[in-house]
C-alpha cells in the first residue's frame, strides 16, 4: 500500500486540489477502460468538493455517463430526508449534471428495513464488481473527530466485518441505524481519498497516522487498500499535530 499525506494552507485550497485530483483520476479511468466507479461520503468536506465538481469548468471535463456512482456509508432515512448522504450528493453535485452526461447511480436505500438495504446494496455491489480484484476506481472518505470513517464507529462490529461487504448496524452513540461498506470492499479500491479538515481533528488524525494501531478505537486505520493508493489531503489546522 502506498499511502501519502498532502497539507493545504486551508480548506478551499484543499477543496480545489481535490476537484483537480478527482477530476484527473476520473479522466484517466475512463481514458483506459471506458468507465469509472466511484464512492461517495457524506460529511463537510465533500460538500464542497461536490459543489465545485458541478461548476461547468469540471462539469465539461468529465464523461458522467461513464460513471457509476457509489455510496460508502448511508443514514437509515429516506432519500428526501436532510440527513440522507444520498440527497447531499443530489443537490450539491448530481442534480447540476446535465441528463445527457448523467451517471449511473446506486443509492443506499435508507428508507428500507436496514439489514434488508444492505443485504440489497450487497446484491447490487456483488453484481457490479462480480469477482474483479478490485472493486472502486476511487474512493472518498471524510474522517469524524472520534477516528470514523464511512459509519465504521469505534468499538462496533463492522469494523471487524471480513465477508461481507454492506452491513446495517445500530449506532448507540449515534441512537440510530447506519448502512455502511465494510472493510472488505472498502480496501480493494484502486485509489482512496481522505479528506480531513479542522483543528477539531488533529488529535485523532495524529493517533490515526502516526499512533499504535488500534483499529477498535480508531476506525479510519482500517483503511489499508491492498493494492491501491491511499491519499490524505488535510488543512494545516487538522495537520498542525503532526510529525
Ligand atoms: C457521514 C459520513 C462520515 C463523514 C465523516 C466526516 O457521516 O455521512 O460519510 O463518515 O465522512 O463524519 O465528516 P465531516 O467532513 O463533516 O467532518
Amino acid at each position: 500500500m502506498a499511502s501519502t499525506l498532502i497539507t493545504y494552507p486551508n480548506p478551499n485550497e484543499l477543496t480545489q486540489s481535490a476537484a483537480n485530483l478527482v477530476m484527473q483520476t476520473m479522466r484517466r479511468v475512463i481514458q483506459n477502460t471506458g468507465r469509472c466507479s466511484i464512492s461517495l461520503s457524506g460529511g463537510s468536506t465533500p460538500h464542497s468538493l461536490y459543489s465545485l465538481l458541478a461548476q461547468p469548468a469540471y462539469v465539461s471535463q468529465i464523461d458522467w455517463n461513464k460513471v457509476t456512482v457509489f455510496w460508502g456509508d448511508e443514514r437509515c432515512v429516506p432519500p428526501d430526508h436532510p440527513d440522507s448522504d444520498y440527497l447531499m450528493a443530489r443537490l450539491a453535485l448530481l442534480d447540476h449534471l446535465p441528463p445527457e452526461n448523467f451517471p449511473t447511480l446506486y443509492r443506499m436505500e435508507g428508507e428500507l428495513e436496514p439489514t434488508e438495504a444492505a443485504r440489497r446494496y450487497e446484491k447490487v455491489l456483488r453484481g457490479h464488481f462480480g469477482a474483479q480484484a478490485a472493486t472502486f476506481d476511487l474512493l472518498l472518505l471524510g474522517m469524524g473527530e472520534d477516528g470514523h470513517t464511512a459509519s465504521l464507529f469505534p468499538q462496533t462490529q463492522p469494523i471487524h466485518e471480513t465477508e461481507h461487504w454492506a452491513v446495517a448496524h445500530y449506532v448507540s452513540k449515534l441512537s440510530s441505524w447506519r448502512l455502511t461498506l465494510t472493510p472488505p470492499i472498502l480496501n480493494r479500491s484502486q485509489a482512496t481519498l481522505f479528506l480531513v479538515t479542522g483543528r477539531a481533528k488533529a488529535a485523532t488524525l495524529k493517533r490515526v497516522l502516526q499512533g499504535n494501531y488500534t483499529p477498535d478505537d480508531l476506525p479510519s486505520q482500517v483503511i489499508r487498500p491492498a493494492n491501491g493508493n491511499l491519499l490524505w489531503l488535510v488543512d494545516r489546522e487538522a495537520g498542525s499535530l503532526l510529525e
